[in-house]
């Protein structure tokens, strides 16, 4: 790898080039002579690739041990050093994300050397302690939830093609409250593809505007594969429920090749106490802009969306949402003071069916007036193996065959004297 290859310097991002330099290039001398799977492989498995490739999740295979793992080595290097497993399209340089499994350059050296090598076992002393991971179909934060709101059941048959089934149910609530935690619990996680949880307006708001998307509220949860702790509010952060809100939810079922599931997946939501009044109440933006034009055949076409932060504010996460021509998104700031953007977020390696939710370590903190811009890259070309019709022109709609172009942006308002207390000296 050479240096400019390395290093990617977008306009202006100063930030970006300081955290470049840690995670940059494979150190060779750190890189064992003689990798073995006990001492050097296993650690990399169980940070990285043990959420999903354990036993009933919806992964062709389980990666806990020595006997499951030396089967796929040479299928893990490949997916390794090109970056496809684990499932992870943020550009490592830019932006530093809240558990991040994504691999160095020296751990992708290491396990293709493992692989090179025989994929020995090593010693069986060196291994570290297996993980424990939670069953699966248990809440992950450890209480029973206030709230349980079951999608009708749905027949996936084998084979068939996927299906978006649309779902909305009351919650039953009586007042407006506020969430702690909320979680999404898949059925039959081998054909729940992903979930998208909104509110969206019930009650005498939604005779005012409509139906359609403008009903939707809010994303309250988002569940990708693999992701199954859902979202968790310390106190003094919560998102609000209205007591009028319905719960749509967006399921995509993926069907198995072999066997009929029937699937009913629950969302499950920790409420505050009655009365609670959280200081900060976190929310979901689409910054997304429908004027969205892909001509036939056009291998980069590029649309720009902007949202203005009216206050202070601290962004919690950015999770780029595109269907099958999506290539790439990034996410800029552009703070009032010199109109010089700045780089975030680069997810440059967009793969439809994976859509992780990009959570920053610490929440960034942006001033008023600030502009978040969103540039989003669709490929229509033959090219991209995933595009069901490269001669088609596409515009912005909830097929996936249509396109979207959504920046989510989760975030909340601080008053300006916080602002000022968070500024660097
Ligand atoms: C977020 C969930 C997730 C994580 C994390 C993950 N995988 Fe996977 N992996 C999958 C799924 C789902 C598939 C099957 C579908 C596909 O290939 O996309 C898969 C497929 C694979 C395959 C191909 C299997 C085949 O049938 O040929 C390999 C090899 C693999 N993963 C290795 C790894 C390794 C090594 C890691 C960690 C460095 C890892 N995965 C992390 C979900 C994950």
């Amino acid at each position: 790898m050479t240096p400019s290859q390395m290093i990617r310097v977008p306009f202006g991002a100063a930030f970006a080039l300081a955290l470049a330099v840690s995670t940059l290039a494979a150190n060779d001398d750190a890189v064992p002579e003689h990798p073995t799977f006990s001492r050097d492989v296993l650690p990399i498995m169980q940070r990285s690739c043990q959420t999903c490739h354990r036993p009933n999740m919806f992964t062709p295979m389980s990666l806990l041990t020595y006997d499951e793992v030396r089967p796929w080595a040479r299928a893990i290097k490949q997916r390794v050093e090109a970056r496809i497993m684990p499932p992870w399209f943020a550009d490592r340089t830019v932006g530093v994300y809240r558990d991040d499994p994504s691999l160095s350059e020296t751990e992708i050296a290491t396990v293709a050397r493992w692989v090179d090598q025989g994929a020995p076992r090593g010693n069986a002393t060196d291994a570290p302690p297996p993980l424990e991971w939670p069953a699966v179909d248990t809440w992950y934060h450890g209480e029973e939830p206030d709230l349980v709101i079951t999608s009708p059941p749905v027949v996936v048959p084998p084979n068939s093609t996927e299906t978006f089934p649309e779902p909305e149910l009351p919650t039953g609530l009586t007042e407006d409250r506020y969430i702690k935690w909320i979680q999404v619990m898949p059925g039959e996680s081998q054909v729940v593809h992903h979930v998208l949880i909104y509110a969206v307006m019930g009650g005498a708001d939604a005779e005012d505007t409509g139906g359609g998307p403008r009903r939707v509220r809010e994303l309250l949860a988002n569940r990708a594969r693999g992701d199954f702790a859902g979202d968790y509010f310390e106190d003094g952060y919560a998102r609000l429920l209205r007591k009028d809100d319905l719960i749509r939810f967006q399921l995509h079922y993926l069907p198995d090749d072999e066997q009929s599931f029937v699937d009913q997946t629950r969302v499950g939501i920790k409420l505050y106490p009655k009365g609670y009044v959280p200081e900060y109440v976190v929310t979901t933006k689409a910054v997304s802009n429908r004027d969205l034009i892909i001509p036939p055949g056009d291998a980069n076409v590029r649309s720009d969306a902007y949202f203005t932060l009216r206050e202070p504010a601290r962004i919690i996460s950015f999770q780029p949402h595109m269907h099958y021509r999506g290539k790439g998104m990034t996410l800029e700031a552009i703070r009032p003071s010199d109109g010089q953007p700045e780089l975030l977020s680069d997810v440059n390696r967009f793969a439809w069916d994976w859509q992780p939710t990009y959570v920053y370590e610490t929440p960034l903190t942006l001033p008023a007036g600030t502009v978040m811009h969103v540039t989003a890259y669709h490929d229509n070309s033959a090219a991209n193996r995933v595009n069901p019709d490269p001669t088609a022109a596409v515009g912005w709609g909830d097929r996936t065959i249509d396109e979207m172009n959504i920046g989510w942006l989760d975030y909340f308002y601080i008053p300006e004297d916080e602002f000022a207390a968070l500024q660097p000296e």
